[in-house]
């Protein structure tokens, strides 16, 4: 999965990432003096959340892209960042109160050892908690592009990716070892001034949305944008996306 550069980032996924870790970091709710680990922080949308909320040098961020972590300790400079992955986060047992992670499992090659690595670096009776677009039920920031792109392409309707589906982060957690997993959904909108500024982010070859023109002809593609067209209109518009959330206790 592709993540080209910080500001295409945050032009086509910031913007719904960043009301998306009020909404998590409000249902998380957690202790102002907790320390907390976002996992898969990006250039952090959470992690800035969990520093206004929190005592910041108590806050950790890991990602594996440098260019990310860069530029979150520009943004976050009392925040301790780490290039690395949520499969062999580098910290020991019960290093953390909570350890959280917002829009990141679904990217992981091995989310099940992701998670357990997040139990493992938690205290007992501490916080896990992820939160996953539902690009199950097409209810995630791209899925107008992608229902669209599958539609003319004739690619396969499921994202088989983890916590995508309704239930999948709760199992996740549950079979990690965390006890009393409660789930969720958390909702985020964002605002565009046109259809065309709309359709030139998802060219952007950001996350999800990458590579999915790939190999379609002109008229297909133009076959693409006519009907995201049909179904946005011309803007102004605000599109409303719904993830999927889960939260357990170590
Ligand atoms: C959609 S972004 C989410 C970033 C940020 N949490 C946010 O909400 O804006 C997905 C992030 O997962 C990261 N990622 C990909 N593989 C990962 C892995 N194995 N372990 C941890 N993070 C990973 C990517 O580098 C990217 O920053």
């Amino acid at each position: 999965m592709s993540f080209p550069g910080v500001t295409a980032y945050d032009e086509f996924m910031g913007r719904f990432s960043a009301p998306l870790a009020v909404a998590f970091a409000d249902w998380v709710a957690l202790d102002p003096w907790a320390r907390v680990l976002d996992v898969g922080s990006g250039p952090g949308a959470l992690t800035a959340v969990m520093a206004a909320r929190n005592t910041p040098r108590r806050v950790t961020a890991i990602d594996p892209s440098e260019d990310f972590i860069a530029a979150l300790r520009e943004r976050l400079p009392d925040v301790a960042a780490v290039v690395g992955t949520a499969e062999a986060l580098p910290f020991p047992v019960n290093s953390f109160d909570a350890a959280l992670s917002e829009l990141a499992v679904h990217f992981l090659t091995d989310a099940p050892a992701g998670i357990r690595e997040m139990v493992r670096v938690t205290r007992p009776g501490g916080t896990v908690a992820a939160c996953v677009w539902d690009f199950e039920n097409d209810r995630a920031p791209q899925s107008v592009f992608l229902r669209a792109a599958r539609e003319v392409s004739g690619a396969s309707a499921r994202d088989g990716r983890p916590g995508t589906r309704r239930g999948h982060l709760k199992l996740l957690l549950t079979e990690a070892g965390c006890r009393d997993v409660v789930g969720g959904e958390l909702s985020a909108s964002a605002a565009y001034e046109s259809f065309d500024e709309w359709w030139d982010l998802h060219l952007l070859g950001v996350g999800s949305a990458a590579g999915r023109l790939d190999g379609l002809d002109a008229a297909a593609v133009e076959e693409v944008r006519r009907r995201c067209h049909a179904s946005l209109g011309d803007g102004p518009f605000r599109v409303e996306a719904v993830a999927w959330t889960a939260r357990g206790t170590v």
